[in-house]
């Protein structure tokens, strides 16, 4: 049998191409933001346009699939992964940067089949580089081959994580407390691009150690999973255990060394599953 996924990894990288244009477009203009989560859980109507954009062409070339995208599973769709080819969507990652004009945005689609994920496409659509990742086949940006950093010396890493969209005293102090230990190892700095797809991007190509964060969801860093482990890097349950992309909650680094090292300052706190039944209000 030839590449079975290989139109769709093709279809994967148009549509992240035109979803990136739409994302610049409106940038251009005003933006209209409203809330979901929490006063600071922000979307807007480009983030709606650009993921019915996705997902559309997406369906019209693979009828059978399954879609998991940010805006449909606010919608109420499931969330759900199975073992049937799913395809796993961030339309606009970054959303605070996007509103903002902070320039990092990221277009982010995976794409997954028995639970294994296959290939994932990050576009950093601002910046202009379409990072890539397929299973086996090594992690790319635009043309270029990338590989995680070779540094095991946590003393001479840069660590990046983020706060999220959760402002509840308990989770941000053990938020700051977190990075404050891992600051204080010292290493040499702590940054964050406000969006989780491009901050693995980040940990694939080797210009920082390691990313990690508590409170993210699946479509933040399914694309981003593959793109470091086919650049070298590894991917961890922030408790060392084996890393579980509905349980929102990761670690990712360039190796294990200094993976382990992070961990041990990392302060848990609960997030509910991504696949999680729904509570009922
Ligand atoms: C957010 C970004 C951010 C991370 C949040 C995510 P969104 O995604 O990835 O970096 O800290 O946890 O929710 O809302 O901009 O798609
Ligand atoms: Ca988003």
């Amino acid at each position: 049998m030839g590449d079975p996924w290989l139109s769709a990894y093709d279809a994967a990288l148009r549509v992240a191409r035109k979803a990136g244009a739409v994302i610049r477009d409106a940038g251009e203009k005003e933006i209209k933001v409203c809330t979901k989560s929490s006063t600071v859980d922000l979307v807007t109507k480009t983030d709606e346009r650009v993921e019915k954009i996705i997902i559309g062409a997406l369906r019209e070339q693979f009828p059978d699939h399954c879609f998991i995208g940010e805006e449909s599973v606010a919608k109420g769709e499931p969330c759900i992964l199975t073992d049937k080819p799913t395809w796993i969507i961030d339309p606009v990652d970054g959303t605070t940067n996007f509103v903002h004009g902070f320039p990092f945005v990221a277009v982010s689609i995976a794409f997954a089949v028995n639970k294994e994920l296959e290939f994932g496409v990050v576009y950093s659509c601002l910046e202009n580089k379409m990072y890539r990742g397929r299973n086996g086949k090594g992690a790319f940006c635009d043309d270029e081959k990338i590989e995680v950093s070779d540094v095991k010396d946590i003393h001479k890493s840069i660590i990046i994580s983020e706060h999220g969209t959760d402002r509840s005293c308990e989770k941000v102090e053990k938020i700051f407390s977190t990075m404050k230990k891992i600051l204080c190892i010292p290493v040499h700095g702590l940054r964050g691009s406000g969006t989780a797809a491009t901050n693995m991007c980040l940990v694939a190509c080797g210009a920082v150690e390691a990313f990690f964060e508590i409170g993210i969801h699946c479509w933040d860093i399914a694309a981003g999973a593959v793109i470091v482990k086919e650049a070298g890097g590894v991917l961890l349950d922030v408790n060392g255990g084996p890393f579980d992309l509905m349980s929102r909650r990761m670690v990712s680094a360039n190796n294990m060394v200094i993976a382990e090292r992070i961990i041990k300052e990392i302060e848990i706190f609960p997030a509910d599953r991504d696949d999680a039944p729904i509570k009922k209000k």
